[in-house]
């Protein structure tokens, strides 16, 4: 099991081993994943205050690196619940205009991960 505690102070026991993303939408926060979790819209990224992994995929750093927020944010659909972690979602539908979070991003992470060592 992991911890994942978001900045507003709610708290949330989950499975080791999932999307992060997905553990988030599914305890019903507001965070977006307009490309469906294929590390290219960017809308699904978390600030980490804690507990931030220190693998990537290579999609991860590739886009954020093209949208120039490589160590400002990370993006929650190429990430595992694989520890504690305290974090804040950047982009929500309630600070957006849009009515909708994105399709659901599939159970594992797409495209299939190549893990780096994070900047
Ligand atoms: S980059 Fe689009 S959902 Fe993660």
């Amino acid at each position: 099991m992991a911890k994942l505690t978001l900045k507003d102070g709610r708290i949330f026991e989950v499975e080791a081993g999932l999307r992060l993303v997905l553990a988030l939408k599914d305890n019903d926060v507001d965070i977006l994943h307009r490309c469906g979790g294929h590390a290219k819209c960017t809308t699904c990224r978390v600030s980490f205050l804690e507990g931030e992994p220190t693998r990537m995929t290579e999609a991860e750093k590739e886009r954020l690196e093209a949208r120039d927020l490589l160590g400002q944010a990370r993006l929650s659909c190429q990430i595992l619940t694989d520890g504690d972690m305290r974090l804040e979602p950047l982009n929500t539908i309630s600070n957006s205009d849009l009515d909708d979070a994105g399709p659901r991003p599939e159970d594992n992470i797409t495209p299939d991960p190549v893990w780096i060592d994070a900047p």
